[in-house]
């Protein structure tokens, strides 16, 4: 363990839910190592990262878990979702069908995520304007609704990444 470990004020973890493709990993290896690739393997099981942030005085170790968006490859669903105080529910605005499958996550996260979990509903792949099908206004305002927060993201073009966690972390603390 390192120096921050010790010091370390809070430890917490999160997950990433939301359709296969939508680019949940791409955003959490830009958060945590700053990389994307073009050319990433859908997830199989699951897979944690690891990042360490301010938070005014307090440092806090950020968890964050990825499963597969695909359901023969995801991870046990109850022990995913136990302990974690945030989630990021991710949909792409050029994919239609993982915008309306938006629902249908927040079914399961509201059945196996603890009560005061906050969640920020997500629309990646804001860089490609030209393909969107889902409009910023609309993911807004079904966010109102739901009582989520919201924001459009960009893992390629690393538009809003930090912003988005950082928005959840500084929510749960
Ligand atoms: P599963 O693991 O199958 O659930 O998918 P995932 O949600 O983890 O998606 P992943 O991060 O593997 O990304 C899927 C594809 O979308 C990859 O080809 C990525 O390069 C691409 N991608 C991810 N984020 C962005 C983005 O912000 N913009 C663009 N243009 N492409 C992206
Ligand atoms: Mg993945």
């Amino acid at each position: 363990a390192d120096a921050f470990d010790e010091e370390c004020d809070y430890l917490f973890k999160a997950v990433l839910i939301g359709d296969s493709g939508v680019g949940k990993s791409n955003l959490l290896s830009r958060f945590a190592k700053d990389e994307f690739r073009l050319d990433s393997k859908p997830t199989i099981g699951v897979e944690f990262a690891y990042r360490n942030i301010k938070v005014g005085d307090k440092l806090i170790k950020a968890q964050i878990w990825d499963t597969a968006g695909q359901e023969r490859f995801r991870a046990i669903t109850s022990s995913y979702y136990r302990g974690a105080l945030g989630a990021l529910l991710v949909y792409d605005i050029t994919m239609r069908s993982s915008y309306e499958n938006v629902s249908k996550w927040l079914v399961e996260l509201r059945e196996f995520g603890g009560q005061d979990m906050v969640v920020v509903l997500v629309g990646n792949k804001c860089d490609l304007d030209q393909s969107r099908e889902v409009e910023k206004e609309e993911g807004k305002g079904y966010a109102e609704t739901e009582g989520l927060c919201f924001m459009e993201t960009s893992a390629l073009k690393n538009l809003n990444v930090e912003e988005v966690f950082l928005q959840m972390i500084t929510k749960i603390y």
